[in-house]
């Protein structure tokens, strides 16, 4: 579909918009592999896919995007490539940071910044800082993240809570438990997008992804474009949410 005409019908309130896109970005190595190229040469491409989407979001009115760029198992991968990826994310940081704070975006990481250099970890501060005040969108970089982590983290906090006698046990619920996971200040993601032909969750914001409509494409992550995020969302809009109900009940109270 023509992107005015997406944009147009999204306006008229036709297409039901997701709020908040969750994307795992996958297929860089693969990518680069399939041109002869160093697997580093699939990250940097995988860089110019991630400024198409953030301007595609914007364009589109989209209030916030969580990017996986490293999870808490992407140690494992060979010395030289974790270290050329994080020179990726130093150079990408440097580059991109006054841009995006001009152009209204908020910066946000989640995850364990405590493991990276704390160059890298300075920066991070610095970006969500210089941002924060933004209210365009919000991007979220998932960064040493992982889903399990993020809910250990909230658990141990609501522990530590409870033994110092701030909390009884009992008042412990999903909402609680919820407020205390990394993305509380946003809507939790509609949309959930997976490049590169795998179809799996991969430890990304377990909690967070209960209701979330799952799209996943095998086009490689420096190949997705604008045109292919219109079809995430044009699948997104065709999709009825029901969340727990009947579809006879959704479409009544859409009726209403
Ligand atoms: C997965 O592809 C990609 C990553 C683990 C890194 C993603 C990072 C970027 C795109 C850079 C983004 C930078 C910022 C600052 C947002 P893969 O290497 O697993 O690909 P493969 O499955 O084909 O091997």
């Amino acid at each position: 579909m023509a992107q005015q005409q997406l944009q147009a019908e999204m306006q008229a309130g036709q297409q039901p918009l997701p709020l908040h896109v969750a994307i795992i970005m996958d297929g860089n190595g693969r990518w680069a592999k399939a041109r002869k190229l160093p697997r580093y040469m699939g990250h940097r491409a995988g860089v110019k896919a991630v400024r198409r989407i953030v301007e595609a979001c914007r364009q589109r009115g989209i209030q916030a995007l969580t990017l996986f760029a490293f999870s808490s198992e992407n140690w494992r991968r060979p010395k030289v490539e974790v270290g050329l990826l994080m020179d990726l994310f130093v150079r990408t940081l440097k580059k991109e940071v006054s841009r995006l704070d001009r152009n209204n975006v908020r910066i946000q990481f989640i995850g364990d910044r405590t493991a990276f250099n704390p160059k890298l970890h300075a920066m991070m501060d610095a970006a969500e800082q210089q941002t924060t005040n933004n209210d365009g969108l919000t991007l979220v970089i998932a960064a040493n993240y992982g889903g399990r982590w993020d809910l250990v983290e909230a658990t141990r906090r609501l522990a530590a809570r409870a033994v110092a006698g701030e909390l009884s046990v009992d008042e412990i619920d999903s909402e609680m438990l919820g407020r205390e996971l990394c993305n509380a200040n946003l809507p939790e993601p509609d949309l959930f997008i997976r490049t590169g032909g795998e179809q799996r969750i991969s430890n990304y914001l377990l909690w967070q992804l209960a209701y979330t409509e799952l799209y996943f494409t095998d086009l490689l992550w420096p190949e997705f474009d604008a045109a292919a995020f219109d079809e995430a969302l044009n699948s997104f809009a065709s999709r009825q949410r029901r969340f727990g109900k009947t579809g006879d009940q959704v479409e009544q109270s859409r009726r209403a």
